[in-house]
This record gives structure tokens, C-alpha cells and sequence, in this order.
């Protein structure tokens, strides 16, 4: 949840380490703080906001040195506040840290027993504290981070340094990531690889348990319990430029320009256009046959759980195997029915949300097969689970999800067809048929997105509204929940989505002559009966904004704006529909002036529970 960065060379390190946070962002927002060693001291910065205003500070109150750590923070312990910003400095240690140390409370008793003073609220400050009495005991200091961290229970990346030691950076994990980025002369330590991508495309990942010593020549591995950790160095393909704005205003549109791309990376390599199937070898992980599973269970939080609800109906469509959808803070304490015959397919765009792992966890302990589906190789999710479909959308850095999300459909229509046709549910010439559309859906989007114009004119006439209401069925009604989500997060409008059916069980009560309804009307087996649904709706007054591939003229009489998009197979048309959501919600929140790349009180990924 919060950006982790850290650098060891010859070059300014506050400048190096401001520019990384800054490519996390994203993760956490509400301080930030840089550290760096200058002349056998370490010296802080921190500041309550953005980072734009500890680089305020910083060129008031410069910081030279050439090792120092940056950190960017969500508030988990204490309120945003300059003491509880992070770095945390207790007698000669400085610490940043990710996660949540649960027994911190106990921790800080026994510390404050033996006299030692504590400066902040956050539970972070425990670390520092303890690594510094361990020192005062006479251990050096990598031996005193290895004590501390073994004593240390829950969640936690850290990077810590020292005073009067101008060689080395430790770094330690357990649940939350660190990755090291390895260059000439010079390492980088932070929480995600956008923020070292500038430097260099060589880098190391710690795994649980695992602690690092970076050096400017090198990186030594090992256990919590001083074991030697031989690791090789990976690649990472990914273009810095992709990670920053390009020519849009914000990171949210260009992200939403970026799906038809975003969805043809997550197909390259994957169809099989002439066997009319789809090629996912990463799924012999799982060592099972997909005829002895009886139950799948889709799981996911926010967004990523609206494409599980579609997931059903693909799934179930394509595949014919029963399936559950759950949000995974519901099903990790809930008791569903886990065992060799099931597969839980667990849907995350960072592949670090604490509650996503803690239900791949519980399933996999209860002998379940487990599969993920993901954007960031090698996060956490992934590496619990026995096989892994990637998505390649690429670094998604506004907080709202766009690009995640459709790639994430696109997945889940990967592997349903992989499903249908290994069972034999899809004959080939119909599996030929699905793969057409599908690789048809890119340019689909492309030619929704020239709605842009259109949409913001609607979001500028119906954007001062107090609460939208959003309206879909079957397949389509996730969308809908999708859409409000998107508009709640990012313009703060109160909106609701509902299966259109279901509209006069409550809902209905809603509408008067100030309530814009947001309806998906796709030309389905159910296009007659929504339309009755909003003639409802217009009898009431409401304000209908129709969604279609069908803009027929009694839906023009009654809808007040008709956004017209292109006609897809009924399974690959909540992609479709989606883009025309994002949009609004977009226009809507510039209409609104909202953060939009970082709306109030939301992270991108929500590391604790
Ligand atoms: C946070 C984000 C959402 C995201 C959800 C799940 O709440 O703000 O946009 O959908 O986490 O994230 P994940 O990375 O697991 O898809």
C-alpha cells in the first residue's frame, strides 16, 4: 500500500529517491519522507501530502548523500501526520516500512519497559527501536536487523540503515514485496518495479522470510536465519515510458486508451485461431484434468470482483462447471467447500490485496487447486498459487481500475474457452466462431472510444447530480455495479447499480426528475423486457441514458442521451460496455475537479486487512 524506495551509489540519492516515489504514488499518498546518510549522519525529510510538497521541503532544506531510503504513506497506524510519515529513526537506525506488524503493541510495551522513548503512533516505529536495542546490546548492525525481524509478526517490507555505516542497505520481507534493482556501481531497493525501471532492468526479488544486504558492488541474500539464498537475476521488459502519462491529462485516460493494446498483449501468443481454441500453457501447473474439477470458485475484491461476476457467466456458459463468486474478505472467513475437485481462480490486478491472498491461502491449505489471475509477475498471489494467467495490461497507475479490469475479462474468456473446448462443451467450429470475436474486440474498443466527445458533453449535463443510478442484465449487470464503483471513486457521486429487474423492488423509490439512470442495453434476449423496465423509469421522470448496440426508436423516445457503441458476441460485450463507463466516470470527476489518478481515502492496492 505504501511506496518503498531505496538507493545505494554515487549519485544524489534524494533526487533518485524522490523520482521513484514518485512512480509508486499510486500505492499510498496521505505523507512521505526521504533519509539519506550525510557525513556519518542520517538525516530526514517528511511531510504530511503529496510528494509535491516534500519536494518543497527539499529544496528548501536540501539533503546531499549518496545512500538514503524514500517512502510514501497510507495511513494504516496514527493520522497522516509529519511524525507518523515515514522514515522512522530511532538512537542510529532508520527504518521505512509496508505492512503491518501485529504485535506491535506488545513489542513497544517491552521497549518502553526498558526505557526507550517512542516518537510516533505508527507500529513501524517498533522496528527501528528494536534493531537500535539490539545494537545498544552490542550486537552490529546486520545482526540486530536479523534479531528484530524474527521477532517481528505480520506483514512487513522494510529498508533500514544506519548511522555511521555508508556501506550497505538491508532489506526485508515477508508478506509485502521488495524487489532490488541492480546497477553499476549503484543497487535500488523499492516496492515495485516502475520505480526503478528508469535505472535499470535487472532485478532481484525477495521472497518471504528473506532478508538482502545491497552494497554499491553487490546484493547478499539470506534467511531470517543467516542461510545463504543463491538468486538469480531477472529481466523486466517493461518501457519506463509506459509507466508515465504519455500525452493524456491524466494517468485514468490514458489507461483507458490503452485497452485495445492492453488486450491484445493479454491474447498475443495465447489463440489458436485455426483449432478454434487457445493455447495456456501455464495451466499444466495446475497437474490436474480439468474433468475432475466439479466447482470453481471465482474470488476478488473491488473491481476485480466485478469480473468475476462476469467470469460466472462465461464460465459457466462456455465450460458448464458450476461456479461461485465471493468477494475474498467474505470467503476467507466464510466455510466453503474446498478439496481436490475444486479450483479457486483468485482475480487480482497487483496480486498483493491482503484479503485476495488470505482466500487463496485458506483454499490452498484445504487441498484446493488454486489459479490466479494477474498483472504484476511475480507478486504475491501468483506465488501462492499453483499456475498463473497473466494479464498484460501493462503498470496501471491510476487508482481507478480501467485497463485491469477488461484485460481481466479477457483472461477469464481465455480460460473459459480453454475449459469448454479441453471438456468438449465447445465444439471446434463454435470455439472458431468465440475466437474470432474475440480478437475482433481490440478495434471494437477503439471504435468506442471515439465516443469520448460525446460523453463528455453528457458528463457536463448530468454531472452536478447527487446520485446516478446504473442499470443492467444478466451478463451485463456487473457492469453496471462496475460502473457505479467507477463513478463513486472518482467523481465521489453516490451511485448504485442494480439488475434492472430488480429495479421495481426498491430502487424505483429513487426516481425523480434529478436522477440520471444509466442503462446497458445491449440487443440481447432481454433488450424487450429492460426497455419496459426504463419506460418505468421515464413514467417517473428519471433521466435515461442509454448504453446500446441497438438504438432502437422506442428506446430513442424515452432515453434522453443514446450512446451508441459497436455490436460484439453477447459474452464479450460487457468489454464493450465498460468503456463507455470509464469515460463518463472520468468526465464526470474532471467536470467535478476531483484527484482523479488519486481520489480521496482509495489505494491502489490494499495490502492490509
Ligand atoms: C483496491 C483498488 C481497486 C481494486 C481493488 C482490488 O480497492 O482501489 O481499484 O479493484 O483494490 O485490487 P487488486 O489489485 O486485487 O485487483
Amino acid at each position: 500500500m505504501c511506496g518503498i524506495m531505496g538507493y545505494i551509489g554515487d549519485r544524489e540519492a534524494s533526487r533518485i529517491l524522490v523520482d521513484g516515489l514518485r512512480r509508486l504514488e499510486y500505492r499510498g499518498y496521505d505523507s512521505a519522507g526521504v533519509a539519506t546518510l550525510v557525513n556519518g549522519h542520517i538525516e530526514v525529510r517528511r511531510t504530511v501530502g503529496k510528494l509535491d510538497n516534500l519536494e518543497k521541503l527539499l529544496a528548501t532544506s536540501p539533503l546531499d548523500g549518496t545512500i538514503g531510503i524514500g517512502h510514501t504513506r497510507w495511513a494504516t497506524h496514527g493520522p497522516p501526520s509529519e511524525q507518523n510519515a515515514h522514515p522512522h529513526r530511532a538512537g542510529q537506525v532508520v527504518v521505512i516500512h509496508n505492512g503491518i506488524i501485529e504485535n506491535y503493541l506488545e513489542l513497544k510495551e517491552a521497549l518502553v519497559a526498558k526505557g526507550r522513548t517512542f516518537h510516533s503512533e505508527t507500529d513501524t516505529e517498533v522496528i527501528s527501536q528494536l534493531i537500535d536495542e539490539h545494537m545498544s546490546q552490542g550486537l552490529d548492525f546486520l545482526a540486530a536487523a536479523r534479531a528484530a525481524v524474527k521477532q517481528l509478526e505480520g506483514s512487513f517490507a522494510i529498508v533500514v540503515f544506519c548511522d555511521g555505516d555508508k556501506s550497505r542497505l538491508l532489506t526485508a520481507k515477508t508478506a509485502t514485496p521488495i524487489v532490488i534493482g541492480l546497477g553499476e556501481g549503484e543497487n535500488f531497493v523499492a516496492s515495485d518495479i516502475p520505480a526503478i525501471l528508469d535505472h535499470t532492468r535487472q532485478v532481484l526479488f525477495l521472497e518471504d522470510g528473506e532478508m538482502a544486504e545491497v552494497t554499491r558492488q553487490g546484493v547478499n541474500v539470506s534467511t531470517f536465519d543467516g542461510e545463504p539464498v543463491e538468486r538469480e537475476p531477472r529481466r523486466i521488459t517493461w518501457d519506463p515510458i509506459t509507466a508515465q502519462k504519455g500525452g493524456f491529462k491524466h494517468f485514468l485516460l490514458k489507461e483507458i486508451h490503452e485497452q485495445p493494446q492492453a488486450l491484445i498483449d493479454t491474447m498475443l501468443g495465447r489463440i489458436r485461431q485455426e483449432e478454434g481454441d487457445v493455447w495456456l500453457p501455464e495451466l499444466d501447473q495446475l497437474g490436474t484434468e480439468w474433468s475432475n474439477i466439479r466447482r470453481i470458485y471465482l474470488t476478488a475484491c473491488g473491481t476485480a470482483w466485478h469480473a468475476c461476476l462476469v467470469g460466472k457467466f462465461i464460465l459457466e456458459e462456455m465450460a458448464r462447471i458450476p461456479v461461485d463468486v465471493d468477494y475474498a474478505s467474505e470467503l476467507r472467513y466464510r466455510k466453503p467447500i474446498f478439496g481436490p475437485d475444486t479450483m479457486l481462480v483468485a482475480v487480482s490486478q497487483s496480486g498483493e490485496t491482503a484479503d485476495t491472498l488470505a482466500a487463496v491461502e485458506e483454499a490452498a491449505a484445504a487441498g484446493s487447486k488454486v489459479l490466479s489471475i494477474c498483472n504484476v509477475l511475480d507478486a504475491s498471489i501468483p506465488r501462492r498459487s499453483r499456475a498463473v494467467l497473466y494479464t498484460h495490461a501493462g503498470p496501471e497507475i491510476s487508482v481507478a481500475s480501467t485497463k485491469a479490469f477488461t484485460t481481466q475479462l479477457t483472461a477469464l474468456y481465455l480460460l473459459s474457452l480453454h475449459v469448454g473446448r479441453q471438456l468438449g462443451r465447445l465444439d471446434e467450429a463454435r470455439g472458431r466462431a468465440l475466437v474470432h470475436d474475440l480478437v475482433n474486440i481490440p478495434s471494437l474498443i477503439q471504435e468506442t472510444l471515439t465516443r469520448g466527445k460525446q460523453l463528455e458533453k453528457i458528463a457536463k449535463k448530468y454531472g452536478h447530480a447527487s446520485d446516478f443510478l446504473y442499470l443492467g442484465r444478466g451478463i451485463n449487470y456487473p457492469i453496471a455495479l462496475e460502473g457505479a464503483l467507477k463513478l463513486k471513486e472518482i467523481s465521489y457521486i453516490h451511485a448504485e447499480g442494480y439488475p434492472a429487474g430488480e429495479m421495481k423492488h426498491g430502487p424505483i423509490a429513487l426516481i425523480d426528475e434529478e436522477l440520471p439512470v444509466v442503462v446497458l442495453l445491449p440487443r440481447d434476449p432481454m433488450y424487450a423486457k429492460t426497455l419496459s423496465n426504463l419506460k418505468e423509469v421515464e413514467a417517473r421522470g428519471g433521466r435515461i441514458i442509454a448504453i446500446t448496440d441497438a438504438p432502437t426508436p422506442d428506446l430513442e423516445e424515452i432515453a434522453w442521451e443514446v450512446v451508441t457503441i459497436p455490436r460484439a458476441n453477447h459474452m464479450l460485450a460487457p468489454i464493450l460496455l465498460s468503456i463507455p463507463l470509464q469515460m463518463l466516470a472520468y468526465y464526470v470527476a474532471c467536470y467535478r475537479g476531483t484527484d482523479v489518478d488519486q481520489p480521496r481515502n482509495l489505494a491502489k492496492s490494499v495490502t492490509v486487512e
